[in-house]
């Protein structure tokens, strides 16, 4: 078992279109069929809000506070910048792996924002969700060290990939990536200041000092970000830009106005109108969607020259709807929305977000609908396809199987996550290290000792099909921006 075996096994990705697994579907009991998993009840969506909420502080990098609820975890990464004598602890780490990658990161940080924004539900449970969009601020801030210097990824993401240790064991080399005016990375800045001026909203009643120090901070870095233009390289082979950074650039100006209604960022906006067009997905790389739903509402506000992001937001839907004539995205035999073979589960909880705000501000505005070719679609028919979409992922699926882990019984118990796939430090204290990681936990067939609760895996494949095989991370790894878009779904059939 060579590592460059594991290093080509494990180079876990989120890249968008790798990771094809053909074959993997034979010799598989036959799926049940989805009328047998029919069940017209609805789920306890209180539970999978806080659940989801609660896999963030397993995500939870640097000195961990005295009122942490997932007590399997331990503080880790307490060095974090000690390289260049600056304090980088804290922050997330964005999947099964132990890197701090800056960049979705901040995507997940923004949509808890948004989640938070638009749907208020119980007081404690914001509560909640507001701790754990500050986790991730604070260290936005604390990365962000200069006007035009951005810290966007602490450690090396292929020594990390090549072992399996538990983030407090962790001794792969902590390098220090950062972005500035000489090297800049406009992706990674830009969607730092969308976090920050999202989450300043977010903060502005609870913690108006805070939320205006966001602020701040967000109107430097999308200047940064807009001046010294370049795409972002740093993450990648991991997170590599497919869609460029104009999206970002929108996507933060859209937040930026949102948060102040200074007439600079609606200018901004509607000078780079141009470069907005219609899609059919919105990921950690591409915003473009995003910026359209803001962008719709404000339009409905009065602001008729946003007319072209109000079109191109409509495609969006029209491309994910069911019985659309222009529908581009499939769904599954079973009902899933249905991207790409490749942790799948987080183009559906962010199209599913979309859908649920897209259908509010429909229905705040007193519109009628909108017009896809010849089919119509009202503010309800899209919010109950969306709805269909939540309830799929908790369970109403061919298998029956809720891709939230410890919600219902039948749940991936394999996780592609090395904390949750060995046994806690404050179990087992002895160093776990690199290979033995591999040889004893990572090629276990045991289920996990840690049920990372509420942590949502890639998800099945195209036939509603999941093994739960840990070795594929395609299918099997949960990662910080499903469960942020999934918040800001199940968010959104409470608040209602
Ligand atoms: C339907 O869903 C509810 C909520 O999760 C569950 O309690 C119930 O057992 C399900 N019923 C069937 C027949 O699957
Ligand atoms: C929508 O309709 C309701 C009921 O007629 C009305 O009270 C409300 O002001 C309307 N909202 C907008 C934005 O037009």
């Amino acid at each position: 078992m060579t590592m460059v075996v594991y290093g080509v096994l494990m180079l876990w990705c989120a890249i968008v279109g790798l990771a094809m697994r053909p074959g993997v579907m034979e010799d598989q009991t036959p799926l049940r069929s989805s009328s047998s998993a029919a069940n017209s009840s609805s789920y306890d969506y209180a539970d999978a809000l806080e659940k989801a909420i609660l896999f963030l502080e397993g995500q939870r990098s640097g000195q961990l506070p005295s009122n942490q609820r997932v007590t399997w975890r331990a503080d880790s990464a307490l060095s974090d910048g000690k390289l260049q004598n600056l304090d980088l602890t804290g922050g997330y780490y964005d999947a099964g792996d132990n890197v701090k990658f800056g960049w979705p990161m901040s995507f997940t940080v923004t949509l808890l924002s948004w989640a938070n924004i638009e749907y208020q539900t119980q007081k404690q449970t914001d509560q909640n969700l507001q701790s754990a969009i500050r986790w991730g601020t604070d260290f936005i801030l604390k990365a962000h060290t200069s006007p035009t210097t951005l810290f966007t990824q602490i450690g090396d993401g292929n020594a990390d990939h090549q072992c399996w240790e538990r983030p407090e064991d962790m001794d792969t080399p902590r390098t220090l990536y950062k972005i500035d005016s000489s090297s800049p990375g406009t992706e990674a800045a830009a969607e730092s200041a969308a976090a920050l001026a999202a989450a300043s909203i977010a903060f502005k009643k609870t913690d108006p000092a805070y939320s205006s120090t966001l602020l701040t901070h967000s109107k430097s870095l999308l200047d940064f970000a807009d001046k010294y233009r370049g795409s972002y390289s740093l993450s990648c082979p991991f997170y590599c830009s497919y869609s460029g950074y104009q999206d970002e650039l929108l996507w933060a100006a859209s937040w930026l106005y949102k948060a102040t209604g200074e007439s600079q960022y609606l200018n901004y906006i509607t000078s780079n109108q141009g470069w907005s067009h219609a899609v059919n997905e919105f990921s950690w790389d591409n915003k473009f969607i995003g910026a359209q739903t803001i962008l719709t509402q404000e339009f409905y506000e009065g602001k008729n020259e946003l007319g072209k992001f109000k079109s191109d937001a409509e495609s969006f839907v029209c491309a994910v709807m069911p019985g659309s004539s222009s529908q581009q995205i499939k769904t599954t035999p079973g009902g899933l929305l249905y991207t790409r073979d490749s942790s799948n589960l987080q183009y559906t909880t962010s199209s599913t977000m979309v859908l649920f705000i897209f259908s509010k501000i429909l229905s705040r505005n007193n519109v009628s609908g909108i017009q896809c070719g010849f089919s119509h679609f009202t503010a309800p028919q899209i919010r109950d396809f969306a709805k269909t979409q939540v309830d799929y992922i908790l369970g109403k699926n061919p298998m029956s199987m809720s891709y939230m882990v410890g919600f219902g019984s039948n749940y991936p118990k394999k996780l592609h996550h090395r904390g949750s796939s060995i046994p806690s430090i404050k179990d087992q204290q002895g160093k776990v290290g690199c290979s033995d990681g591999m040889s004893n936990y990572y090629n276990s067939p045991n289920p996990n000792p840690n049920t990372h609760v509420g942590a949502i895996v890639g998800g099945p494949d195209s036939n509603d099909h999941f093994g739960d095989e840990r070795s594929d991370y395609s299918h099997s790894e949960p990662t910080t921006y499903i469960n942020a878009a999934f918040v800001g779904s199940v968010a959104a059939l409470l608040a209602e």
